[in-house]
């Protein structure tokens, strides 16, 4: 080609990046790979294992040892081995080794890069320009919080031994996103790579070597779904940590719950990219490229599902068509490619399979002209017009090049479709009025969202989904949380099961029953469905009164209550407040009746139950204070612009109270559930249930708007089980023995809400251990919104 045809053209020529020194690195780890457990090479007990092909060639880079159950129990005791010394560090002992590592992934930059994209098939340009920097990002970012972790977290330590799982689509970002903030605190890892991408991290696991980081901090196992199951079940891991799909997310859920395993999931997505008329189409079809054609599409936040405002539909789509017939696929090596390989041919085939149905659903495709290398897993970038947004494309995580685009009317129903999925990991608006993009954007139920632009991350901003993209966040100080754990719980006495009183034949109490308490749905009282109920008795056995025996039914309709009271999500948190204090006033107001009642419960004396009574006053005026003052914080990422974190409501709380005190525990977990936004069902202590009950004409006469707060009496291990089944709850707080935790963790597995689950006992009384920032946290998700400036 001639210089004048080329600039007629503009075509880029081949411009590979050499991998010479990625192959000499790949030919120096052997016939076989081996693990990297206590500090040492070792291999497979077994002996087995398996080879994953090259995305782009089909080749076999190495073969690969498959870590059993044997190598996962040695991993796990060199981790736990070196576990005590590695804590005992300061956190600038510890931020030293952090600033090594990242000092040694930014020399070995070119190298990692090179593996990833040998290994993953990933563009040159992206791990290059985007994985690898973000992985030094994240060991610097994580560095600095181990060398403030003695000042800022001072009431935290470290959980223990990590397991980590993690996916194929960013192998060493993956990686850096669970290992930097785990020994940052002072934990100890044994990680598994996925079974496709294991090269980076055993480059990684070398730098480790390098940095002379202490054996058994960092422990790599590679292998596959057998070998991250064998980490999920082994009794000595304290915390795992899993990314991949929302289909094991669950097996996990499932498998660690009641194991007193802290859990954190970063799972599936279909994420809504939605472009508003007065968007810059021009920079939303750039958007767009980034959001779906990035990776492959084989990013879990990727923007998938276009929803584009009906008037510029049309326009929008051609302009998008033009660019894509401009995608360059290919060698991932070469530096002019924009997409490269699908990581495996299952993929590969099921990307197919599902356009395929697509198309078979009604969609019309759309791809490029250009035809795609002969060799190698490729696909190429796809657009689907016209699918229904019930059907499977725009429902299921495709995990590939194919964006799904559908119209839509009004802002309401653009935040209706983008949330109209099980999933809630990210989002992007786009439109030149920045109001309307700041309207809608806390609008949308996911964790986090970029107004005009697209998979933008950082190691300061916390990244993580709601509703079945998971819980937990990474990154950011919210990202801390799934790392370290309150230093009070680590010596704390386990809850047991409270003794109940037995009924003393057919006594009476001092306190004759008038009447039956009954439930407290939708800011009335309400009869159970069941139509019995259960005697609160003295300790000596005497009947004090009766509360109604709630059952599933009065659960689905007390949850249907709190579903209608989402005003109260969007309400000031001014109103909040008062509202808060108001109930403290009222509750005071009958402060020596409440007293007395309690003081028939326990058979306390008057002024012990008077105590309880101004705990819980004040309690309610603490969270009456915290509810206009749980703010969030505005990070400044390496873009010209901010992100702005959010503290969002988690939405419908079940709550089952602890067993006592029973005001106070009563009013200590509802209250800050409501201050920060959540509408509660609430199972209070079965023994000392009458103060729960007693408290509806408190609420009653508070202004508390209908079905904020609901109230369901009865077995309370047996109604929080309904609570954590039900599809509609998002989050469920449990305070009792770990046994029946554990059925609580098991059962919230069907949407993934996330279960606080709290075992231990707690000080209520103690103001610095019994209300604050830990329960306002466990209320409240993260919603990163990012805002970039600029022309
Ligand atoms: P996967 O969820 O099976 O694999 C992720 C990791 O989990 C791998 O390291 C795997 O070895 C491990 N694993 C598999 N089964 C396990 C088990 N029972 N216990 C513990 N660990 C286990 O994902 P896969 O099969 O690679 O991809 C399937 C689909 O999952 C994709 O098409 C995509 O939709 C989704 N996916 C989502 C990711 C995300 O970042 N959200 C990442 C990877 C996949």
């Amino acid at each position: 080609m001639s210089i004048a045809e080329i600039l007629e053209t503009m075509e880029y020529g081949p411009a590979p990046e050499s991998d010479k020194e990625a192959r000499d690195w790949i030919r120096s780890l052997g016939a076989e790979t081996k693990l990297f457990i206590g500090g040492a090479w070792r291999r497979a007990k077994s002996g087995a294992s398996f080879e994953p092909t090259a995305p782009a060639t089909g080749e076999v880079l190495a073969k690969i040892a498959h870590g059993g159950t044997a190598d996962v129990d040695a991993a796990v005791k060199a981790a736990a081995k070196a576990a005590p010394a590695w804590k005992a560090l300061s956190g600038h002992q510890r931020a030293r080794y952090l600033y090594a590592l990242a000092r040694l992934i930014q020399r070995h930059s070119r190298l990692f890069a090179v593996v990833e994209t040998l290994d993953n098939g990933k563009p040159i340009r992206e791990s290059r320009d985007i994985d690898i920097p973000l992985v030094a990002r994240h060991f610097y970012h994580h560095a600095g919080w181990a060398q403030l972790m003695d000042s800022e977290l001072a009431d935290r330590e470290p959980i223990g031994v990590c397991g980590q799982i993690i996916p194929w689509n960013f192998p060493l970002l993956m990686l850096a996103w669970k290992v930097a903030p785990a020994i940052a605190l002072g934990n100890t890892v044994v990680l598994k790579p996925a079974e496709y991408t294991s090269l980076t991290a055993l480059l990684f696991a070398e730098m480790c070597q390098k940095a002379g980081l202490p054996d058994g901090v960092v422990n790599i196992v590679t292998g596959d779904g057998a070998t991250g199951e064998a980490i999920v079940r082994h009794p000595e891991i304290d915390k795992i940590a899993f990314t991949g799909s929302t289909e094991v997310g669950r097996i996990i859920r499932e498998a660690t719950a009641g194991s007193g395993k802290s859990l954190t999931l970063e799972l599936g997505g279909k994420s809504p990219f939605i472009v508003f008329d007065d968007a810059d189409l021009d920079a939303a079809v750039e958007g767009v490229v980034d959001a779906i054609w990035f990776n492959q599409g084989q990013v879990c936040c990727a923007g998938s599902r276009l929803l584009v405002q009906e008037g510029i539909h049309d326009r929008f789509v051609a302009k998008l068509l033009a660019r894509m017939e401009k995608l360059r696929v290919g060698n991932p090596l070469d530096k002019a490619i924009d997409m490269g390989a699908i990581v495996h041919p299952v993929q590969l085939q099921r990307i197919r399979e599902l356009v395929d149905l697509g198309v078979e659903e009604g969609a019309t495709m759309h791809q490029p002209a250009a035809r795609l290398p002969e060799k190698g897993c490729f696909y190429p970038p796809t657009l689907l017009t016209g699918a229904h947004p019930a059907s499977t494309i725009a429902r299921v995580e495709i995990f590939g090049p194919v964006a799904v685009a559908t119209t839509f009317r009004t802002p309401a129903e653009a935040v209706e479709l983008a949330n109209n999925t099980e999933y809630g990991l990210a989002a992007s608006v786009w439109s030149e009025t920045l109001s309307l993009a700041l309207d809608i954007a806390p609008k949308l139920k996911c964790g986090v969202v970029w107004v005009n632009g697209t998979n933008m991350f950082d190691a300061g901003v916390g990244f993580g989904g709601y509703k079945e993209s998971g819980f937990g966040r990474e990154g950011g100080r919210e990202g801390l949380a799934a790392y370290s754990r309150p230093k009070r719980t680590t010596k704390a006495v386990p809850l047991r099961p409270e003794p109940q009183p037995a009924l003393a034949g057919d006594a009476i109490g001092s306190a004759s029953i008038d009447r039956t308490a009954k439930l407290y749905i939708g800011g009335k009282q309400t009869r159970p469905d069941g139509g019995y109920s259960r005697p609160v008795l003295t300790p000596a056995g005497a009947v004090v009164g009766e509360v109604g025996e709630g059952n599933r039914k009065d659960i689905r309709n007390a949850v249907e209550a709190a579903r209608k009271a989402a005003g109260w999500s969007g309400a000031s948190e001014h109103n909040r407040a008062q509202i808060l204090y108001y109930i403290a006033e009222n509750l005071d107001a009958r402060a020596s009746e409440f007293a007395e009642r309690l003081s028939a419960m326990t058979g306390k004396r008057k002024q012990d139950s008077a105590r309880e009574v101004a705990a819980s006053v004040s309690r309610l005026f603490s969270y009456g204070a915290w509810a206009d003052k749980f703010e969030g914080a505005v990070h400044r990422p390496p873009i010209r612009g901010v992100a702005l974190a959010m503290n969002e409501a988690v939405g419908i709380l079940g709550i089952a109270c602890p067993e006592s005190p029973g005001l106070l525990g009563f009013v200590s977990t509802f209250a800050p559930a409501i201050a920060t936004g959540n509408r509660v069902v609430v199972i209070p202590s079965a023994r000392y249930a009458l103060a729960a009950t007693d408290f509806y004409q408190v609420f009653e006469t508070s202004d508390l708007p209908d079905g904020v707060v609901n109230i369901v009496t009865g077995d309370r291990d047996a109604l929080a089980a309904e609570l954590a089944k039900h599809e509609e709850v998002d989050g469920v707080w449990y305070f009792g023995p770990a046994e029946a935790a554990g059925r609580m963790e098991k059962a919230s597995a069907g949407n993934l809400k996330q279960v606080w689950a709290e075992t231990v006992e707690r000080d209520w009384f103690n103001p610095t251990v019994g209300e604050g920032r830990e329960f306002l946290a466990r209320a409240t998700q993260v919603k990163n919104i990012w805002i970039p400036y600029g022309e």
